[in-house]
């Protein structure tokens, strides 16, 4: 196992950012909701504690027993957790007086000190919070102030602890990394070997281990983390990996045909099942989306069923499942509403009877990437925007039909298409068209048309929870707009969408 960090999730909006820069240090860490951390083990060098929406001030505020870890081993702090940490030594936590939010400039720095090592004075910090540590006791040295906030920095004296109230994990923070890699390099000596060829090695070795000659099933959806998990077990156990492709006629033009060729060229065992007309009947007349999201999951299922029984005396079920789908969200303040019913996560029902191997379950999705590349996986899976489960059912408003799907795939094509061809495809981080149920009136030579719109989409996102609409350039749009109404029978208009998530979201559905 890894050396590695825990962080412990207080509730805040930035705990994932804090593992992904951990990480970037070639260190491994892994985030825990405060009120359910595992016992510690060798393994773990060093805690950090998250921010949180609450305050030390509530009576109720998230709390953890600190002894089981100040001078055990060493502890940043980050905003909440470091006034948690000042709060139960005795220091005094206050409303700020003035907003402090956005950027700051670091003053009065101890350098000598660890945590500060190599930072720049009036280096620039991110700050979001309401509170503000205003006095501390004498076992607390401050370590670096801004203009507004005396105690911006601290350590315990006697021990390895570190608060600080900014947010080094953010990259308004410039020299955030820095710090960090102060707290785990320096303070937690981690030797940073946390590499994709370590993590291959591992966890090949892993699954090896886990599985030994048993047969496994894998469905393999064309993105990358199916392909990517895929790879992995296959370098670990060969031809006792089955992987099955489903054809659900929802995937973009010759996407199945072209997909399939390329697993079978990495030497996967891999069957396409031609299933389109299953899941066509099952949508047939059903116009709401989370309906179609139901049944689509659903005759995923018994597709996938029907297939896996075909695979003799098969114990287990691989899945690709990555990190932010499994990391269990602190709800400090109420559980959040469900606004789509993604359906990656909890993936095939217990009826299947098959153990469960998920070998992507603690990486990013850039690290899976990595992974990938590192696999030699071919750029064309690596490289390509995220595609929804449920595919262009839900890019189609209204109900489904065989002609709406074909349509659509060619409009989506020509996007597509135009995207990689110009050098734009890299710079999205997801596109597609949307079907809509509107038609307009045009003309084409002398004949009045009245045929449908569609509206091309293309987003820049991180990691997809927010997005802003990307700005393609006018010529592109007139190219591809153009092409489109010329080459597609019935379409007649097109439209692009200029919302950002939020308040829109990247799927119409
Ligand atoms: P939204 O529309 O919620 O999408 O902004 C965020 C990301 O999730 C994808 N998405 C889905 N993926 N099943 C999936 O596997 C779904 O039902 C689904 N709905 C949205 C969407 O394409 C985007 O990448």
């Amino acid at each position: 196992m890894p050396e590695k960090i825990l962080i412990l999730d207080f509730g805040s909006q930035y705990t994932q950012l804090i593992a992904r820069r951990v990480r970037e240090l070639n260190v491994y860490c892994e985030i825990h909701p405060y009120n359910h951390v595992p016992d510690l083990t060798d393994e773990v060098k060093g805690v950090i504690l998250s921010g949180s929406p609450c305050s030390v001030r509530d009576q109720n505020h998230p709390t953890i027993d600190l002894s089981q870890y100040l001078g055990q081993l060493p502890v940043l702090g980050v905003c909440y957790g470091a006034q948690l940490i000042a709060h139960e030594h005795g220091g005094e936590v206050t409303p700020s007086t003035i907003r402090e939010y956005g950027r700051a400039r670091l003053s009065e720095l101890h350098s000598t000190n660890r945590l500060m090592k190599e930072l720049t004075p009036d280096s620039v910090v991110w700050m979001s919070h309401g509170d503000t540590i205003k006095e501390i006791p004498d076992n607390i040295e401050v370590i670096a102030s801004t203009d507004s906030v005396r105690v911006a920095a601290y350590k315990l004296r006697d021990q390895e602890t570190y608060g600080i109230q900014f947010h080094p994990e953010v990259t308004h923070s410039t020299e955030g990394k820095r710090l960090l890699r102060n707290f785990v390099v320096h303070i937690c000596g981690c030797v940073q070997d946390w590499t994709p060829d370590q993590f291959i090695e591992n966890t090949v070795a892993e699954i090896r281990e886990t599985v030994g000659n048993d047969k496994v099933v894998l469905g393999l959806s064309g993105g990358v983390d199916s392909s990517v998990a895929a790879m992995l077990i296959h370098e670990a156990i060969g031809k006792n990996l089955y992987c099955i492709f489903v054809d659900n006629g929802l995937l973009r033009k010759d996407e199945f045909q072209s997909v399939l060729d390329s697993y079978k060229h990495m030497g996967l065992n891999v069957k396409g099942v031609d299933a389109k007309d299953r899941f066509y009947a099952a949508l047939a007349g059903i116009s709401d989306p989370e309906l179609k999201r139901k049944a689509i999951g659903r005759v995923f299922i018994e597709v996938f069923d029907d297939e896996a029984h075909q695979v003799e005396d098969v114990k287990w079920l691989a899945q690709g499942t990555i990190y932010p789908d499994v990391i269990e969200s602190v709800s400090v303040k109420g559980p959040s509403a469900t606004i789509k019913s993604h359906h990656n996560v909890g993936g095939l029902p217990d009826f299947m009877k098959l153990k469960v191997v998920e070998p992507l379950k603690t990486l990013f999705k850039d690290e899976v990437r990595l992974v990938g590349r590192t696999l030699k996986i071919d750029e064309n899976i690596i490289g390509r925007h995220p595609f929804p489960g449920p595919g262009l059912a839900i890019r189609i408003l209204g109900d489904i039909t065989a002609e709406k799907v074909h349509i659509l795939q060619q409009v989506d094509h020509i996007f597509i298409s135009n995207l990689k061809k110009t050098g734009l495809y890299d710079e999205v981080w997801q596109a597609g068209a949307i079907l809509t149920p509107v038609q307009s009136v045009g003309v084409m030579g002398d004949e009045r048309t009245y045929e449908n719109v569609v509206a091309l989409r293309a987003v820049t996102s991180v990691d997809g929870m927010t997005a802003d609409w990307c700005r393609l350039p006018y010529e592109f749009l007139a190219d591809v707009s153009n092409e489109i109404i010329n080459k597609v029978k019935g379409v007649n208009r097109v439209v692009y969408d200029i919302s950002s998530k939020p308040p829109a979201t990247i799927e119409w559905e």
